[in-house]
């Protein structure tokens, strides 16, 4: 299960983002906003981390304007490892390298076309065991220092 969520500035590329998830046969939970009334992106970036955070989705995407508010957000999650992925070497190596379980999008940057098919990739990627591993140990020794 896919967790999604935006703010008013991410509401239309979510609902792209959705419906490309509809054609691939691909379970979410939207978590909101669901209008394009403005809102603020802690609150929307704050339900789809908890739920990845908590195991109850495997993966979260979360969309603003720029995408940065939201990846800023989700990193305050233990266990959260969210970066911006608006170009398709970084959005692979954010899973490859960092064990990424977030992907964060700005509807204001990214064209609608290129986001799906960043995601299309990012969706079939998986961390593998191997250099990268003590790295993000680390990562995860740092949270365990700094956050409860
Ligand atoms: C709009 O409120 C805009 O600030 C928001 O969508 C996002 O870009 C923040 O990072």
């Amino acid at each position: 299960m896919i967790a999604i969520g935006s703010d008013h500035g991410g509401f239309e590329l979510k609902k792209e983002v959705m419906a490309h998830l509809d054609a691939r046969g691909l379970e979410y939970k939207d978590f909101g906003t669901y209008s394009d009334a403005s809102c603020d992106y802690p609150v929307y970036g704050k339900a789809v981390a908890k739920a990845v955070a908590s195991g109850e989705c495997e993966r979260g995407i979360i969309i603003c304007g720029t995408g940065i508010g939201m990846a800023i957000t989700a990193n305050k999650f233990k266990g959260i490892r969210a970066a911006v992925g608006h170009d398709i070497f970084s959005a692979e190596r954010s899973v490859l390298s960092n064990n990424c379980n977030v992907i964060c999008f700005g509807e204001r940057v990214i064209g609608k076309e290129l986001a799906k098919k960043i995601l299309g990739q990012w969706i079939g990627l998986t961390f593998k065991d191997g250099s990268s591993t003590p790295k993000v140990q680390e990562i995860r020794d740092i949270e365990t220092e700094n956050m409860r």
